[in-house]
């Protein structure tokens, strides 16, 4: 099993907070150009790497994918179709951000085969959203939610918590009124104080204060949305009556993935080796490699076994589901002195042993950096 994911890596505009690999976008772009860009690279990862196996989930992020024209996302997804062997249950999802999408807009989306929405809402407080950035309003927000909720079951709607000056309270009240709005997932980010963001800047300028990293916020998190009806499956993710996001399940257990755009990484087994692939960054010159190139080339790693042990480890402890012992080598295990380490961590209840999956307790999710840094030092 893997996962296709593709980012579109332009914006309406940058948020204050946002590190990841995007650009705001103000000209007209030739999206036949960027289809026929992004056909190219999908065929070429096809011919190398994809050895047939089902693809479970097609990720559509950035970036802001709904940026997109409709007829652009269903041309890929007839791409992927006609070439990949789609699982009878692939799950196609795409990232909103409400400034770019309408009724009209997810109804051509549903028909294209998308059947799960993302949208990032970040806050249901104005002035919080404008200090991260964000072009919509609170209002704007939740009638994207109920819009879309009648175009689409599984919907999820992202939300960033430990903002600067917010308080717990507060928190807790505005984590209430997201929790009943008609969505069936919900991820909760703790605020991550990107370097090189313009949000660090007005920190660092004393405009704005430093939000503390308390483990306060995280628990009244869990506990707020346990008792809405929301699981926490992840550190980051809550879901209602088990719509796991399958992308996100995927990454954890350290599956296949191919990512496809500016930016985009992939992890693709070859050989019995996972291989680290990342493609370039910029848009412009990712738009000529893509497009020129007869056979394009590829930043590739072939990880060792050490790098693969502490990626399936920082993935799989982040989940419900765990890390698999029987996976990983005896030399391993005994070069980081796992069965010891396991032994501590069970006693002092961090862990729970599922079969033969490790898995975090709550305990220990507070507790995941520290654990994940215990369990990847090298004692021989
Ligand atoms: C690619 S964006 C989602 C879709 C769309 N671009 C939007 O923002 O509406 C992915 C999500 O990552 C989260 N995120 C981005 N930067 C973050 C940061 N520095 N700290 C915490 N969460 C962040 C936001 O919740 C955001 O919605
Ligand atoms: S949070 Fe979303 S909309 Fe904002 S800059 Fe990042 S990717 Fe773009």
């Amino acid at each position: 099993m893997s996962t296709i994911y593709i980012h579109w890596a332009y914006c309406l505009s940058k948020c204050h907070y946002c590190d990841f690999n995007s650009v705001s976008c103000n000209k007209d772009l030739d999206y036949r150009v960027w289809f026929y860009a992004y056909k190219r690279i999908l065929q070429f990862y096809r011919k190398k790497f994809y050895k047939n196996e089902p693809i479970i989930s097609i990720y559509f992020g950035g970036g802001t994918p709904s940026l997109l024209p409709s007829w652009f996302i269903a041309s890929i997804l007839d791409e992927i179709n006609n070439t990949f062997n789609l699982d009878t249950n692939v799950e196609i999802t795409l990232e909103a951000n409400p400034k770019t999408i309408d009724k009209i807009k997810a109804t051509e989306l549903r028909s294209a085969g998308i059947n799960r929405l993302s949208v990032g809402v970040q806050s249901i407080i104005d002035s919080d959203l404008k200090m991260l950035g964000r072009t919509h309003t609170a209002q704007e927000a939740k009638d994207c939610v109920f819009e879309m909720a009648e175009i689409f079951d599984n919907l999820s709607i992202d939300v960033i918590y430990n903002r600067p000056g917010q308080n717990l309270q507060r928190w807790k009240q505005e984590l209430e009124e997201v929790l009943q709005y008609p969505i069936s997932h919900i991820s909760l980010y703790e605020l991550i104080v990107e370097p090189n963001t313009k949000l660090k800047a007005m920190i660092d300028a004393g405009m704005l204060p430093r939000p503390d990293s308390s483990s306060e916020f995280f628990e009244a998190t869990i506990k707020t949305a346990r008792g809405h009806g929301f699981e926490m499956y992840e550190v980051s993710n809550f879901a209602k009556n088990k719509h796991y996001g399958k992308h996100n399940i995927s990454y954890w257990r350290y599956e296949d993935y191919y990512g496809i755009g500016a930016g985009a990484h992939s992890r693709c087994t070859v050989n019995g080796h996972k291989v680290a692939i990342a493609q370039v960054s910029d848009n412009e010159k990712w738009l000529k490699w893509a497009m020129e190139t007869e056979n394009p080339a590829l930043d590739e790693e072939v990880l060792t076994e050490d790098d693969e042990f502490k990626e399936r480890l920082i993935m799989g402890l982040r989940s419900k589901f765990g890390i698999k012992l029987d996976i990983i080598s005896e030399r391993i295990k005994a070069k980081y002195g796992l069965e010891n380490k396991l032994k501590k961590l069970r006693a002092n209840s961090y862990i729970i042993h599922k079969g033969d999956d490790v898995v975090l307790t709550d305990e220990g999710i507070m507790k995941l950096n520290l654990i994940v840094r215990y369990l990847t030092e090298k004692c021989v």
